[in-house]
């Protein structure tokens, strides 16, 4: 499966998300308790950025922050409405302080 570097662990600080453009995708990755989670940046119900979410490190749930649908980090799924389908989910790769996500092509 491709592996598509994204950037240095520093960038996404513990209990936040942010996210990152490589490889023709936009990505969103969120960091709880040193363990980093990634899911596809556009949320489902209208396009909105979930890297510019609000990202519950307790919970593991970033809120869109459109119109605050809620999805799972470690997996896309969907938490609350108004969005009901899922988002992408990928698995984070750490490389010597950097983040990779595996892709499929
Ligand atoms: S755009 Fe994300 S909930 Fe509407």
């Amino acid at each position: 499966m491709p592996t598509i570097r994204l950037g240095p662990c520093a960038d996404v600080p513990e209990g936040s998300g942010r996210t990152f453009v490589a490889g023709g995708r936009h990505i969103a990755v969120f960091c709880a308790e040193g363990n980093f989670y990634a899911i596809d940046d556009k949320c489902s119900h209208a396009d909105a950025s979930l890297g510019a979410g609000e990202f519950d490190p307790d919970t593991l749930c970033v809120a869109c922050p459109r119109h605050g649908a809620s999805f799972d980090v470690r997996s896309g799924a969907v938490r609350s409405l108004p969005a009901f389908k899922p988002v992408a989910s990928y698995r984070v790769v750490v490389d010597e302080a950097i983040l990779f996500v595996e892709c499929p092509d």
